[in-house]
């Protein structure tokens, strides 16, 4: 039994370093373990005809046998599959110097819009809506509402392009108007930024473009006063150019407030020493404000006697240019790529 046994096992060893294939080896592992027929097997089942003596002796060297076969087949198997795997890389590889697809680029946003929206988001922090208007406005509500009336030199503060054959129709010169449509529709009191377009009729040049972007903002309530007006563009001035930017006020004429201020930021660029941008003043003109006219209270069908309001316009178009160095307004809205693709 023992060279019997020694034979078996060198003849099962060289049959398993040969097989060329896992289902070879699948094959072989069967062949000697396999549960009713397996040759391992077969010989454990002949043990109990021997005598006691011989039984143990053969048992034991029978598991020998029978663990360097197992260990000798998870080896092969072991190395078969890395043949297989890199056969499987060669035919798989990966042609690195093929031409590679176009790449489809995506879009971002206009430098208007950016700015248009960090303001969305710090006028909303402080409780106000976003509205928006028609920009094919009345004339009632671009002017009228305003307190503007018809024959007022102030409508000739903005070159307006009318729409021909219907003279009380127009392109919204300001986003004003949505003052009286919002406090008509809302009431008081009331909160309310409104981006958008605007137009004008203007000789372009590179300072003047007869489609801009303006913020007009405005807030109704009990008690406001100017005080109210002046923190809250403090406010926005500092989270648009850091927390040392300083405003100031100076007396304008708007028919739609009273009184009315142009507003100006401590220059971004030179901060307030003087320089080309802000023409050596160290201060930038960037909205137009004051408390809301009584006779526009009226309009929007609000008690002038118990609430009053605040108002202020920004130029998105002019706080875009300012914040990217922008040297023409034009380009803005010329849907040039070489311009656009910078921001
Ligand atoms: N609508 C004005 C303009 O286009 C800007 C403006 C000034 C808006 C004063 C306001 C304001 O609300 O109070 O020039």
């Amino acid at each position: 039994m023992r060279s019997n046994l020694e034979q078996f096992k060198n003849e099962a060893l060289g049959a398993i370093q040969s097989a060329e294939s896992a289902s070879r080896l699948d094959e072989l592992e069967n062949k000697f373990f396999g549960r009713a027929q397996g040759e391992i097997t077969k010989l454990m089942k002949g043990l109990k005809n021997i005598s006691l003596e011989e039984r143990q002796a053969s048992g034991e060297r029978l598991n020998q046998v029978k663990s360097v076969l197992g260990a000798a087949i998870i080896k092969k198997r072991d190395v078969l599959e890395n043949i297989a795997w890199e056969a499987a890389a060669e035919t798989e590889r990966i042609d690195i110097t093929e031409p590679a697809l176009p790449i489809i680029k995506r879009g971002h946003s206009h430098p208007v819009t950016v700015i248009q929206r960090s303001l969305e988001d710090l006028f909303t922090s402080l409780g106000y809506m976003v509205l928006d208007g028609p920009e094919l406005e009345s004339d009632y509500y671009n002017f009228t509402a305003l307190n503007i009336p018809e024959t007022h030199p102030a409508r000739d503060m903005q070159d307006t392009l009318y729409i021909k054959g219907h003279k009380d129709w127009l392109m919204r010169t300001q986003t004003s108007p949505v003052q009286v449509r919002a406090m008509q529709k809302y009431g008081a009191p009331i909160r309310a930024v409104v981006p958008g377009k605007c137009f004008r009729n203007e000789a372009t040049d590179a300072r003047h473009e007869h489609t801009f972007y303006q913020l007009e903002g405005f807030a109704v309530d009990k008690g406001i006063n100017f005080s109210h007006l002046k923190a809250t563009l403090e406010a926005v001035a500092q989270s648009l150019y850091g927390p040392d930017t300083k405003i100031r006020l100076m007396p304008k004429f708007y028919p739609f407030v009273e009184p009315g201020v142009r507003g100006e930021v401590t220059c971004l660029l030179c901060r307030g020493q003087g320089c080309r941008v802000c023409k050596n003043t160290g201060w930038l003109e960037i909205f137009g404000a004051g408390l809301v006219h009584p006779n526009v209270l009226k309009e929007g069908g609000v008690d002038h006697k118990v609430y009053q309001g605040f108002a202020f316009g920004f130029g998105l178009t002019r706080l875009a240019m300012l914040k990217y160095g922008i040297d023409d307004v034009r380009l803005l809205e010329s849907g040039d790529l070489r311009f656009l693709e910078q921001f």
